[in-house]
């Protein structure tokens, strides 16, 4: 059945000129199929360097949104356009419109995990990826609304020694690593580095080694000496870990980390997107043409 699937999925792929890319979480034949897998930083950028007329994006819809912002000559399409992220609806436009006028002189940040419209209200996006990077640029004393990620913000203001207007957003998927889910990880597995996601809770951060977007934990897990890893993320990321490091032994925190959204995308799915030419995903222009200032402002950083 996949054989059958990868197969039409390869011709229809070269009958298209379309190139696939999936984020870290998306299921293992999704990843597998894909022409590059990465995390949200990664895949903005490759979108920016792809040289095909049609993008297929296997990830949650801000990614496919932000592909098509950048790429407004190409089409690009979702395989199931409900993959939405619950993060990122959790701020409306008029919202942070709101939250703008009662904070004049304020710089507006968006995490990545946010909507086109959200992005078009602010002056410079983040991943988890560049975050701290990103943020270094702006001077100490420059008053910052960082929405809507209330945990990446946290991480990033904590680690600066700045204070942010935070939106109270967060990952439903995220909320499922606790303190004592890491204690139980640490007895299981003595000595393995334990990696979190920055979406997660300052306790759970402070319990945990590091702190790193999915791309941090690939490269940590490549340069380490370490043979056995603990994982808090989404479970998605442990085929690449294990395919990419055959010699080590990584170990989710626990198996509730899934983003019902990330699996949505099948190679059934997929195979019909290029197929049928479908979803498209479009931006009103007025959108895109602001939205990718905030973008291009941060891919121009790092
Ligand atoms: P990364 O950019 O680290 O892959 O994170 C994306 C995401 O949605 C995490 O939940
Ligand atoms: Fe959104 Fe969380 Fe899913 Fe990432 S894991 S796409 S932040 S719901």
């Amino acid at each position: 059945m996949n054989e059958s699937l990868n197969e039409e999925i390869a011709k229809l792929k070269k009958e298209r000129n379309a190139v696939v890319l999936a984020h870290n979480y998306t299921r293992a034949e999704v990843q597998d199929a894909a022409d590059y897998t990465g995390d949200s930083l990664e895949l903005a950028r490759r979108a920016t360097q792809v040289d095909a007329d049609v993008i297929v994006f296997c990830g949650v819809y801000f990614m496919a949104e932000t592909a098509a912002i950048l790429n407004p000559e190409k089409t690009v399409l979702i395989p199931d356009p409900s993959a939405g992220c619950p993060m990122a609806d959790m701020i409306t436009g008029e919202q942070l419109r709101e939250l703008k006028a009662k904070h004049p002189g304020a710089k507006a940040v968006c995490y990545v995990n946010s909507t086109a419209e959200v992005k078009a209200e602010c002056d410079m996006c983040v991943t988890s990826g560049n975050a701290e990077k990103v943020m270094k640029t702006f001077a100490p004393d420059q008053e910052i609304l960082f929405v809507p990620d209330q945990h990446l913000g946290g991480h990033i203001s904590g680690m600066l020694g700045r204070t942010y207007t935070l939106w109270p957003g967060y990952c439903p998927t995220h909320q499922a690593i606790t303190p004592a889910g890491i204690a139980a990880a640490r007895a299981a597995h003595p000595g393995a580095p334990v990696l979190v996601h920055p979406e997660c809770a300052r306790p759970v951060r402070e319990t945990a080694d590091h702190a790193l977007s999915t791309g941090g934990m690939c490269k940590f897990a490549r340069e380490s000496d370490a043979k056995e890893i603990i994982v808090g993320t989404e479970v998605g990321i442990l085929h690449r870990l294990r395919k990419e490091n055959p010699g080590k032994l990584f170990y989710p925190v626990n198996e509730r980390m899934v983003c019902p959204n990330m699996k949505k995308t099948t190679l059934e799915n997929l195979a019909a997107a290029l197929r049928e030419m479908k979803t498209r995903v479009t931006v009103p222009e007025d959108i895109s043409v602001r939205a990718r200032r905030a973008i291009e402002a941060m891919l121009a950083i790092g």
